[in-house]
C-alpha cells in the first residue's frame, strides 16, 4: 500500500461488503439464465408456491436441481421461502421483470445474452494481451436470441408508446405512409413492429451479420407483414442502395466498426426532408459521471461485446459509452448532418432526431 494514502477502515468494510454483493449478484445472475431457459420463473408465476418435488414435476426437471436453484433463488432475495411447506413462491413484485416475457422490465434476454458472453471470456482476455477481439460471428444463437428478447422488450412498450409522439413529424408522416430503413435492423424485430402498427408505410432492414437476416425475414413472415418489410444484407458504412423518407439505428453506431462511414452514408441515403432517429445507449462524455451501477453494467457489455467486436473488425472500437450527445453531434456534423436534438432518454437509452 502507497504510503501517502491513509487506510479507511470504514471504507474498507463498505468495499468488502459491495464486493461480496456482486460476487452473491454473479451467481444469482447464472442461477436467474438457468430459471430463464428451463421456464421455472414462468411456472412459478403460472402454478403458484412450489415445493422442489411440485416444481420438477411441473417444470419436467430434476428433483434434486429443482431444489438447489430454489434454495439458491431464495437465498438470493429472487424467491420467498416457506418454511412450515416447504414451498418457494415467487412474488408478484418480482415476476415483471423475471416470468413476464417481452413485458417492459422483463430481464430474461438480458441473462441470456450476458451468460452466453461466458464461453467468449478466455477470447476477450486474448485481446487484452495481443490486440484485436473477438468477432460477431463468434458468438452463439444464444447471445443473438438474448439480444433479440431484451430489445424487444423496448420495441414493444416504448417505441410507439414514448419515442414516436416525442417526434410527432415522423410519427404522422409513418401514419400518411413513407419509405424507411431501418441499419443493423438484428432480428427486425423494430421494423416489424412498425409495419403492423403503420400499415401505410414500407420498410427495409439492412444488417451486416447475415443470420439476423434469416430470423429477421421468418419473424416478418410470422408476423404476416413480409409485404411490407423486407431484410438485405448490407454493410451500412457502404452507400445503401436506396434513399429513404425515415433512417433508423436502434443501438447500432456505437458498436459498428466504422461509425462515421455509416453516419455519412446514412446522410447521402436521405431524401429531402428526411429524417434521422438513432437510439443509442444514454451515456456522459465524463467518465467521473458514468460511475455507479448502471455505467458498470455498459462498461461490462462493451468489453464483453460492443467494443470488442468493432476492434476485431479492425474498427474504432467507441464501445457501449462511447457515444455520448457530444460525441454524436460531432460525427453527425462531420457527416453532413445539420441538427441533433435530443427527443427521449431514460437511463439506459437516449433518442435523436437528426435532420439533414
Ligand atoms: C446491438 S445490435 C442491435 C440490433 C437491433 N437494432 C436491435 O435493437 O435489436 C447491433 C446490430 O448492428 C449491426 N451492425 C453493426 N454495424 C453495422 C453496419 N455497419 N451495417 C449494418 N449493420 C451493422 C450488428 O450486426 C447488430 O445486428
Amino acid at each position: 500500500m502507497s504510503a501517502d494514502i491513509p487506510f479507511d477502515r470504514e471504507k474498507a468494510r463498505e468495499f468488502t461488503q459491495n464486493a461480496v454483493g456482486d460476487l452473491a449478484g454473479t451467481m444469482a445472475i447464472l442461477m436467474c439464465a438457468i430459471g430463464d431457459r428451463l421456464g421455472l420463473f414462468k411456472t412459478l408465476e403460472r402454478k403458484g408456491p412450489a415445493t422442489s418435488a411440485g416444481l420438477a414435476t411441473l417444470a419436467g426437471i430434476d428433483e434434486r436441481y429443482a431444489r438447489e436453484w430454489l434454495s439458491a433463488m431464495a437465498c438470493a432475495g429472487y424467491l420467498d421461502y416457506h418454511p412450515e411447506s416447504a414451498e418457494f413462491s415467487l412474488p408478484p413484485e418480482h415476476a415483471a421483470l423475471l416470468a413476464q416475457e417481452g413485458g417492459r422490465l422483463f430481464l430474461g434476454g438480458m441473462y441470456q445474452m450476458v451468460t452466453a458472453t461466458l464461453p467468449h471470456l478466455e477470447d476477450v482476455i486474448q485481446a487484452f494481451q495481443h490486440g484485436g477481439g473477438v468477432r460477431q460471428s463468434d458468438y452463439g444463437a444464444g447471445f443473438w436470441q438474448g439480444l433479440e428478447r431484451y430489445t424487444c422488450t423496448k420495441f414493444e412498450n416504448l417505441m410507439l408508446q414514448q419515442w414516436l409522439p416525442s417526434v410527432p413529424e415522423i410519427q404522422s408522416s409513418l401514419e400518411q405512409g413513407m419509405e424507411a430503413a431501418d441499419i443493423g435492423c438484428g432480428a427486425g424485430r423494430a421494423i416489424i413492429k412498425l409495419a403492423q402498427s403503420f400499415p401505410k408505410s414500407r420498410f427495409v432492414g439492412y444488417d451486416v451479420y447475415v443470420p439476423s437476416i434469416s430470423t429477421a425475414s421468418a419473424n416478418a413472415g410470422d408476423a404476416n407483414v413480409a409485404d411490407r418489410v423486407s431484410f438485405q444484407i448490407w454493410d451500412g458504412s457502404q452507400d445503401l442502395p436506396g434513399s429513404y423518407d425515415l433512417i433508423t439505428t436502434f443501438d447500432v453506431v456505437h458498436d459498428s466498426a466504422r461509425p462515421l462511414e455509416l453516419l455519412s452514408s446514412i446522410r447521402r441515403a436521405l431524401r429531402p426532408g428526411g429524417a434521422y432517429l438513432v437510439l443509442e445507449v444514454n451515456s456522459a462524455e465524463k467518465l467521473e459521471d458514468n460511475i455507479g451501477p448502471l455505467g458498470a453494467i455498459k462498461m461490462g457489455l462493451s468489453v464483453m461485446y460492443c467494443m470488442t467486436t468493432s476492434l476485431a473488425a479492425d474498427g474504432d472500437g467507441l464501445g457501449t459509452v462511447g457515444l455520448p450527445e457530444p460525441k454524436l453531434l460531432d460525427l453527425c456534423t462531420r457527416a453532413g448532418f445539420s441538427s441533433v436534438t435530443k427527443a427521449w432518454e431514460d437511463p439506459f437509452h437516449a433518442l435523436y432526431q437528426v435532420l439533414p
